[in-house]
């Protein structure tokens, strides 16, 4: 990719979250022209807070940032995973944020972003998909102005995270994804398969967390954060992956196949089911199937190096 490409994001703020808005807001390949919040991985109120304090540690410009759904469509939430910390950004401590959402609801401010635009803009879903489902709900044209649809969610072949069955962003809203995921529009799903396995060890964290740059310093504090919850040697970048996907295409395994998000009760609700028989493809959509582009995997070292470049830190990597 050559020229910056413009884009929304929507997020759920949020430790991996904030990793994927360092690399977006660092890379000279993206154009963030705004920033969603939605009820996730914390309540609405932190991950506004959450995202405009990351905006003002970095010293970003004035990309819009606009509040939005605070809850699921029907369903209450799941709790908060404790894994992000009591913030739901990894307990950094960054000063309270200076800088002010804009009045309009995420829906709104979507609608208006792409109504404007003068081209279809490539959106980066990286929370429960609330707000976008309510976007292709009251506005259904609105499809003719998105170019993709970037989602992190689901699972290919991955057990899932928040339940056995199911990815966390799907399962906090299965509904919403439902309305999403097989909306019919161009979409690339970067489930828990590429997912996992895209990180950094404590001592490339502790290194980034002594960078120069304020992005390298936060997204260092966030990975020790998470090696210090799980006790671990390694973290992950999260939704950041899905970011390096976007900026760098080259380095994902992409599958196009049907899929179905199960939205009925019990141990299976919010699953992602793909149908992976070699032979046979349903796209039958009456029955809720969908066809989309799903990344099966990704070239970890080359995404690993792609964040700690953008964030002009590349001496952290041990390789
Ligand atoms: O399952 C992981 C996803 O759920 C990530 O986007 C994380 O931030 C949470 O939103
Ligand atoms: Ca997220």
């Amino acid at each position: 990719m050559s020229e910056s490409l413009p884009v929304l994001m929507d997020v759920d703020t949020g430790g991996d979250d904030a990793l994927a808005l360092l690399l977006a807001m660092a890379s000279p390949l993206l154009d963030v022209r705004g920033i969603t919040c939605v009820a996730g991985n914390c309540s609405l109120e932190k991950v506004v807070r959450n995202t405009l304090a990351l905006l003002d540690a970095i010293g970003a410009g004035t990309t819009p940032v606009a509040a939005g759904m605070d809850r699921p469509m029907v369903a209450p939430g799941l709790p908060a995973p404790a894994l992000h910390g009591s913030d739901g950004m990894g307990d950094l401590g960054l000063p309270a944020p200076r800088r002010k959402t804009v009045e309009a609801h995420a829906v709104e401010f979507l609608r208006k972003s792409l109504s404007e635009a003068s081209e279809p803009m490539t959106l980066i879903c990286l929370a429960p998909l609330t707000n976008i489902s309510m976007l292709l709900r009251m506005y259904p044209r609105i499809g003719e102005k998105i170019r993709r649809l970037y989602v992190m969610g689901g699972t290919y072949a991955a057990p899932g995270n928040t339940t056995a069955a199911a990815e966390f962003n799907v399962r906090y809203d299965p509904e919403a994804a439902a309305v999403v995921l097989q909306s019919g529009l161009p979409v690339t799903l970067y489930p828990l398969d590429p997912f996992i396995q895209v990180g950094y060890t404590r001592e490339e964290a502790r290194a980034l967390s002594r960078a120069e740059g304020a992005g390298a310093r936060i997204a260092g504090g966030i990975g020790l954060h998470y090696c210090r919850f799980f006790g671990a040697d390694f973290s992950l970048i999260g939704d950041a992956g899905t970011v390096a996907a976007v900026i760098d295409p080259e380095g994902a395994t992409v599958e196009r196949r049907s899929m179905h998000v199960e939205l009925a009760g019990g141990a299976t609700r919010g699953a992602t089911v793909f149908d992976r028989r070699i032979a046979m493809q349903r796209e039958d959509e009456a029955d809720g199937w969908a066809t989309l582009d799903v990344i099966t995997g990704v070239d970890a070292a080359r995404y690993r190096r792609l964040m700690a470049t953008a964030l002009g830190a590349e001496g952290a990597l041990a390789d």
